[in-house]
């Protein structure tokens, strides 16, 4: 390959990244989250646009920086992750959705700040489940993350038909070396043919590029 030529297998194609977890306001001093760093779904993108994609990530509140040429929606809760994604969707050929969204938000968030009682109850309700629902319209390539600490493979295909995905890219959380707030990581990417294909430990960066690889051969 010639020195100067980039590898642009992405030229052209617009790319919807979701990053980083989501905040979800308890009162005005404190939050519900997951954990995540956003390093993997900024990976991402950061790869996307070497490549030559036109790049929107949409994320939660992280400590990383914006990575160059991407068109960057800061958000902080699920509702409004779900109201961005819903904004920009139908533009994208090719929707990756790496955010670890809180599976829960507080009914109601309280005006004051709480005082410090003996014991506390606080109710929740369901979010909306983004991915789901952009699959549910599907006009893209759509991938999923399913980050588990148990039956991978299970779970994770369970998750790629019912939110009816092109493919669903899992890591095996339980361990230390890989996963969150780490540079390294390791994953199983399987499509709905049937097939698994296996990344062990690798830089994020490095995986980015392997996955960004296997969307290319689905997605051509
Ligand atoms: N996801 C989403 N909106 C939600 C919850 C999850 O878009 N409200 C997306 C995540 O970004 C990820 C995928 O769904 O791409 C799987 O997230 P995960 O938490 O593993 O799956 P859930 O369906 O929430 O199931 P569970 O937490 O029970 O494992
Ligand atoms: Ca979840």
């Amino acid at each position: 390959e010639n020195f100067f030529k980039k590898k642009a297998d992405f030229q052209g194609k617009r790319i919807l990244i979701t990053a980083g977890p989501t905040r979800e306001a308890i009162d005005p001093v404190r939050y519900l989250t997951n954990r995540s760093s956003g390093r993997m779904g900024y990976a991402l993108a950061d790869a996307a646009v070497a490549r030559g994609a036109d790049v929107a990530l949409v994320s939660g509140p992280v400590s990383l920086e914006k990575p160059e040429g991407v068109e960057f929606y800061p958000v902080q809760s699920a509702a409004e992750m779900y109201d961005r994604v819903m904004d920009l969707k139908d533009k994208a050929d090719v929707i990756i959705m790496c955010a670890a969204v809180a599976d829960y938000t507080p009914i109601v968030c309280a005006e004051h700040k709480m005082k410090k009682q003996d014991a506390l109850v606080i109710e929740f309700e369901k979010t909306r489940d983004i991915l789901a629902e952009v699959g549910k319209t599907k006009h893209a390539f759509l991938a999923g993350f399913a980050a588990e600490t148990q039956n991978l493979e299970g779970y994770a295909r369970d998750k790629l038909s019912r939110k009816n995905l092109d493919m669903i890219i899992a890591n095996d959380v339980s361990g230390t070396e890989t996963g969150f707030d780490s540079e390294y990581n390791a994953v199983s990417i399987y499509t709905r043919d049937g097939k698994a294909v296996h990344f062990t430990r690798d830089t994020k960066r490095n995986l980015a590029d392997s996955i960004l690889t296997e969307i290319a051969k689905i997605s051509g």
